[in-house]
């Protein structure tokens, strides 16, 4: 358990990348996906690591690249589930298969996913049926679970090497008591509350199809993240600053550099209790300030 789960993939990923004795052959290579949340860069960053990037789930390009490296180098390949940004989810199987080929490890960030896929909240992984494939699953227990900090979870050999040398688990005051146990009693019933998670995604099409009615260019979506392609810096600002001071509604404009320029979005996540209306509203609303020659024919 860390301070956040930045910290969770800052510290652990750093830590393994950097477990080999320094020496050409014993050099880490990190496989890590272009999409890559930051505390995942800035964990391989913080090592001695060789980084190889992959195109975005694109398991052709991450197979040449593993073939290409060389075959006795320690290899680790890092991923996400659900890429918040774009909405769309990796194949973690697939990703898995490819690993167990060239003898890589998998470490796998399911913030986005944790509590709200698979039978129980497992994640993406648990929903697959692969998570005792992936060797390090990184979660956090905001997000989906309400509350603060991160996690890893993996087999007790490498938890334990991790939690006995990284500086960010150990040169730091541990989450207080009180945190703990609302994120222990939030764990406890998102895993059993089959019903608001099934809500969950009923509601995000729900929001998908409202928003392809209205002629509003959402940006396609596997998971419950409907992001709405702006296309402008400018523009993206000023939609979320009107939606909130107009219509009392926040959404956070992404633009550059967190997405590419000319990719500028908002992102909406409806929760299990958005109801009809309420969607109607940001529908109309946003029909009121997106200009009509950003939007599509409905
Ligand atoms: C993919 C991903 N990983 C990790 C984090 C960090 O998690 P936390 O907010 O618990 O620090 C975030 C964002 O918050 C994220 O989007």
């Amino acid at each position: 358990l860390f301070t956040s789960g930045f910290v969770s993939n800052q510290a652990a990923l750093s830590t393994i990348l950097n477990s080999a004795p320094a020496g050409p052959e014993q050099r880490w290579i990190c496989f890590s996906d272009e999409k890559n949340h930051a505390s995942m860069i800035a964990g391989i960053k913080g090592s001695r690591a060789a980084c190889s990037i992959f195109r975005h789930n694109d398991m052709a390009h991450l197979e040449t690249l593993l073939r290409a490296a060389p075959p006795a180098a320690p290899k680790l390949i890092a991923f996400e589930s659900v890429y918040s940004m774009d909405a769309d989810i990796a194949p973690v199987g697939a990703i898995c298969d490819l690993a167990k080929r060239f003898g890589a490890m998998t470490y796998l960030d399911e913030v986005h996913a944790v509590g709200m896929y698979g039978p129980n909240g497992g994640g993406v992984s648990e929903r697959d049926g692969v998570a005792h494939r992936v060797d390090i699953i990184e979660g956090t227990l905001a997000k989906g679970f309400g509350c603060h900090g991160g996690y890893i979870a993996g087999d007790a050999e490498v938890i334990d090497f991790i939690r006995s040398t990284a500086p960010g688990f150990i040169f730091t005051t541990s989450l207080p008591p009180m945190t703990m146990a609302a994120a222990l009693a939030s764990v406890r019933h998102v895993r059993g509350d089959h019903a608001r998670r099934a809500k969950l995604f009923e509601r995000a099409d729900a929001l998908k199809r409202r928003f392809d009615g209205a002629g509003l260019p959402r940006i396609a979506s596997d998971s419950h993240i409907v992001p709405l392609h702006i296309g402008e810096a400018g523009l993206c600002t000023e939609v979320s600053q009107r939606l909130l001071s107009e219509h009392g509604m926040y959404a956070t404009p992404i633009n550059y550099p967190t997405v590419p320029r000319g990719e500028e979005r908002l992102r909406f996540t409806p929760g299990p209790m958005h109801t009809d209306a309420m969607m109607d509203q940001l529908v109309d609303a946003l029909c009121a300030i997106v200009p009509m020659e950003r939007r599509k024919a409905a």
